[in-house]
């Protein structure tokens, strides 16, 4: 069995930020102040209308594959993240092979919401792992602007649109440390988009609702013991941790997490302030600021951790 590491990040943000001041200019009520006190998040961004998920995928992939040094020619596994595709089927990878011009890679989706690209990055992992793939391309990309209800001020203030991918490749060295995926659908109502296409309409609501309170305590929860279990798997106490790359939801999320792990928020990485919650794309969108900013080195031990709709968590800890 080989092991596999990861060779090269992109992002891509569509479109100029959007601040929280626009938002009231838009016609929301609601405050900067607010927004920021409560959550962090200052910008977004939005997808334009002729732009999907496979799109922002597209950019975001084509930066990754360059900094692998990878032709899309080469990769035979596509995987996305999303719970915005492009359309009912087919699925948005698909769309993205067909974009990069490539034609023979293995290519499906993952609909783990935020959690999403933790759940691919981990399919991606366990394919190379077998040998039976070599190059992997993983992605998430989402619109979340198009799903959401613009007259629920508690939701629509807080998320983004962009994509984030990662280059996977087998390799003589373990890259990837330890992995866990965990679900639990008794709690399929506190986040929700409880639509769905039926009989050429839509029925039920197409748009996110959530419960924002339990949410929070669901994520802080969860965040700080899948931190310790994916240590504990790898035999590595916490202060072996160079980086946290965690969902990027909320900064006070982040923060209590941090505070529950007994870790500096120095070493947690954070975008939501300029990004917002762009769900599946945020993890790789953080992963690639930090990696291209120069905090994130090879040689450094890096956890990335997602939680979302489902509901769904999980993480990778990994040696970039
Ligand atoms: N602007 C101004 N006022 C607002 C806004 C807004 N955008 N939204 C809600 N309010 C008001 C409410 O109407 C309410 O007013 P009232 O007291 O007069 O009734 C007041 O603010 C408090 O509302 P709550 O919903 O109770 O606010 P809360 O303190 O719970 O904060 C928040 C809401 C920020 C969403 C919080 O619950 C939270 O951070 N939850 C985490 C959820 C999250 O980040 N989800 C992201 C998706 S899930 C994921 O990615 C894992």
């Amino acid at each position: 069995m080989s092991f596999c590491r990861i060779t090269g990040t992109g992002g891509y943000l569509p479109g100029a930020p959007v601040s929280n001041h626009d938002l009231v200019a838009r016609g929301i009520e609601t405050s900067d102040e607010w927004i920021a006190d409560r959550t962090g998040i200052r910008f977004r961004h939005f997808a334009a209308e002729h732009e999907h998920s496979s799109d922002l995928a597209l950019n975001a992939s084509r930066k990754a594959l360059e900094m692998a040094g990878r032709e899309a020619s080469e990769v035979d596994l596509i995987i996305v993240a999303t719970s915005t595709p492009d359309q009912v089927f087919p699925s948005t990878a698909c769309l993205l092979q067909h974009k990069l011009g490539n034609r023979a890679a293995t290519a499906f989706d993952v609909q783990a919401v935020c959690s999403g690209f933790v759940y691919a990055l981990t399919i991606a992992e366990k394919f190379i792992r077998s040998g039976s793939h070599k190059c992997a391309l993983v992605v998430g990309a989402e619109v979340f602007s198009r799903i959401l209800d613009w007259n629920d001020r508690g939701t629509c203030v807080l998320f983004g649109d962009g994509a984030g991918a990662v280059v996977l490749e087998a390799s003589s060295e373990p890259g990837i440390l330890s992995s866990a995926l965990h679900a639990d659908g008794h709690y399929h109502d506190i986040l929700s988009v409880p639509g769905q296409v039926c009989n050429g309409s839509v029925a039920g609501k197409p748009l996110l609702q959530m419960d924002g309170q339990a949410v929070f305590k669901f994520a802080v929860r969860v965040l700080g013991d899948t931190a310790v279990e994916l240590m504990q798997a790898a035999e590595l106490p916490m202060t072996a941790l160079d980086w946290l790359v965690p969902h990027q939801a909320n900064i006070r999320i982040l923060q209590s997490t941090a505070k529950r792990l007994d870790m500096s928020m120095d070493k947690v990485i954070t975008t939501v302030a300029e990004h917002g919650n762009t769900s599946a794309a945020s993890v790789p969108l953080a992963l690639d600021i930090a990696v291209r900013d120069g905090r994130i080195k090879r040689g450094q031990n890096v956890m990335l951790e997602g939680v979302g709709g489902g509901f769904t968590w999980g993480g990778v800890l990994l040696r970039f």
